[in-house]
């Protein structure tokens, strides 16, 4: 299991809570205002009793039906003031934490696009999205709620107990005495219960990726019959976590039985002997109707609290979860010679580059060694290695989506690490082998390459990449695509991912295998349009085909981690078995799959990425559906 599954440690809920002050500050004074009123509501129950006291020992005693009605208007009116504070407070607070709310989630997922690639690697989508949801709503509730009713049945409570002494010390310290052991069972609850809520929101987590990966491979599980096994699983999991939040009931149950009894057996005792004190005749009636009923009235602040904790307790561990990931450090910008500007004349450079995933193994061999390249300005140089050779890993490096562990890689004579990262961002293009396509319009997803990019150069980038498909769409370039939109085949999502690479026409560009989902024929048509991209800027082309790499000027061989052979095609051809290996291989399949376990995963990641069609021979143009 990955660490976002923290072991909740020795930690109070309290300290967690309070880190929520900074996004409560703003609406502190509306916050706080709305306790008060809630205090002020609450206390005005307990005024209550007193009344009902004067009225059995006022008119009632004295025969006054005239007193009576007048004391059932106060008691009516009181009823009314209670009601109209307790509506004032809901209102006061709804808007200014549904504000709360919104601030915390839009912090997260800026957050969330800040931090490095590693850090998603590493994290489940699913924890991440419980996170801002379910997490988040759950702290508007607590700051809505629990906060404020701590607060408010305390001072209730603590007002109440003061009436009852004043009332009759003898009868209040009666029912004082169960406070002792409630406290601490409500501490051993407590502590019981944040380790269950953690239990359970940690599940949730598990079971939303569950659900996002079968929403995302849906195709797999279908195509593969899979649908069974995937939904025994997300029962397992969903069967699990009904057990931790069986677990959370009985704890609740528990602690309830002890809350509402115990007072119970107080207020009988109290009853007991109060009516003794009354037939004695050393407490009068009203006395006691009113001691009983303040008592009664102190019930429910009393029996909440139990609710009230375990609500803050679910609280505290949302807030915990909040922060682990709004703790992990962004992307550090190094403070870098932003004077040095690429002088233009060394391309790209590679220096004794070493690289590990920060997730490997400590002591395992890294999945790039003593990179040593050079290339040259203006120059294509493809990269040709078996699969898992560690092209991906490379190419990830030049935008910094990982850094080196070792050594530089230089951009025009500049330390790619010396540049802020936006100007790094904006002087390398890149499109992955996986081609993305979020829910906007083509257009839109096109120009997301380049900032500031225009009509013009979308239209040079789509007739670049061979996209002119985009024309014949249901709305042109404006169509949507996407999640939400129209779903393209793969071969034309590589071509728009093509296209967002150029449109910016970026002095470097790093493509990952960008043709692979091509048919040969438009293949043929895109690489004549790359060469004329290619011809003005300096590339770095994951290849697999003869044909893709005979548009670079020279090839590197990466094989496990290191390059091993470097030259234009025909020397390697000549000169290195490994490479003469792979490229004839490569026309019957895209890539060198020594093993047929390898070539699964192929035929498997053709259907991830949408283009069943080629999995299954069938021109990828095809594979188009809504
Ligand atoms: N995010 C990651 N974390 C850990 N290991 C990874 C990660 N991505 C790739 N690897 C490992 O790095 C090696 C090289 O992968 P990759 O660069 O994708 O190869 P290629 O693109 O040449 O097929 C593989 O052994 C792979 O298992
Ligand atoms: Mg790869």
């Amino acid at each position: 299991m990955p660490e976002n599954h923290v072991e909740p440690k020795d930690r109070s809920a309290a300290r967690s809570l309070l880190r929520l002050w900074p996004y409560v500050k703003p609406v502190r004074i509306r916050l706080f205002g709305a306790a008060g009123v809630a205090v002020v509501a609450s206390c005005l129950g307990l005024v209550i009793p007193l009344v009902l006291k004067w009225i059995v020992d006022g008119p009632v005693a004295h025969h006054d039906p005239g007193g009576v009605w007048l004391g059932a208007l106060y008691l009516l009116l009181l009823g009314i003031a209670e009601a109209l504070l307790f509506g004032l407070r809901r209102w006061m607070v709804a808007r200014p934490l549904a504000g709360v709310e919104a601030s915390m989630r839009a912090d997260l997922y800026r957050h969330l696009q800040r931090l490095p690639v590693a850090f998603h690697d590493r994290w489940a989508s699913g924890q991440l999205l419980s996170r801002g949801t379910t997490d988040l709503m759950l702290l508007r509730m607590f700051l809505a709620f629990p906060l404020t009713f701590l607060l408010v049945n305390a001072t209730t409570i603590l007002a109440g107990f003061i009436i009852l002494l004043v009332q009759q010390w003898t009868l209040g310290l009666v029912l004082l005495a169960p406070v002792v052991p409630l406290v601490i069972l409500c501490s051993v609850f407590e502590t019981k219960y944040a380790l269950v809520a953690r239990k359970a929101q940690d599940q949730v987590g598990d079971l939303t990726t569950v659900v996002e990966e079968s929403v995302l491979g849906i195709r797999i599980i279908k195509g593969f019959g899979r649908h069974r096994s995937q939904a025994l699983a997300f029962h397992g999991l969903s069967q699990r976590l009904r057990g931790t939040e069986l677990d959370k009931a009985r704890l609740l149950a528990g602690i309830w039985a002890f809350i509402t009894t115990i007072p119970e057996l107080a207020i009988g005792a109290a009853l007991v002997l109060g009516t003794i004190q009354v037939a004695d005749g050393d407490l009068s009636a009203g006395t006691l109707v009113a001691f009983l009923s303040t008592a009664l009235a102190l019930r429910w602040p009393v029996e909440s609290i139990g609710f009230l904790l375990a609500m803050s307790q679910e609280s505290a561990t949302a807030t915990e979860r909040f922060f682990e990931v709004m703790d992990v450090a962004e992307e550090h910008e190094t403070a870098g010679d932003v004077s040095a500007e690429p002088s233009g004349t060394d391309g790209m450079v590679f220096e004794g580059v070493e690289f590990r995933y920060p997730d490997a193994e400590a002591g395992s061999v890294p999945v790039l060694t003593r990179i040593d390249l050079r290339i040259r300005p203006g120059e294509t140089m493809a990269l040709v290695g078996a699969t898992g050779s560690g092209k991906t890993t490379l190419t990830a490096l030049v935008p910094r989506l990982h850094d080196a562990t070792a050594g530089r890689i230089t951009l025009d004579g500049v330390d790619i690490t010396d540049m802020p990262r936006e100007r790094l961002r904006k002087l390398v293009s890149v499109a992955f082998e996986e081609p993305t396509l979020f829910s906007a319009t083509v257009g839109e997803n096109v120009l997301m390459g380049a900032e500031g990019a225009g009509e013009d150069d979308l239209r040079r980038a789509l007739s670049i990449a061979q996209a002119d498909f985009v024309h014949d769409l249901p709305q042109g370039v404006d169509t949507q695509v996407g999640e939400q939109g129209l779903s393209l085949s793969g071969g034309q999502r590589q071509r728009l991912a093509l296209a967002r690479a150029v449109v910016g026409q970026p002095r470097f560009l790093v493509l990952d295998d960008p043709l692979s989902a091509l048919d040969v024929h438009t293949e043929t048509l895109v690489e004549a349009a790359l060469r004329r991209v290619l011809e003005s800027t300096t590339a770095v082309v994951v290849a697999h085909r003869p044909s893709t790499v005979m548009l670079a000027d020279r090839v590197a061989l990466l094989s496990e981690g290191r390059i091993s052979a470097v030259g234009t095609h025909q020397e390697l051809l000549r000169s290195n078995a490994e490479y003469a290996w792979l490229m004839s291989g490569a026309e019957s399949s895209l890539s060198a799959e020594p093993t047929a376990y390898e070539a699964a995963e192929d035929t498997l990641a053709a259907y991830v990425s949408g283009d069943g069609a080629r999995a299954m021979d069938v021109p990828a143009e095809e594979g188009s559906a809504r």
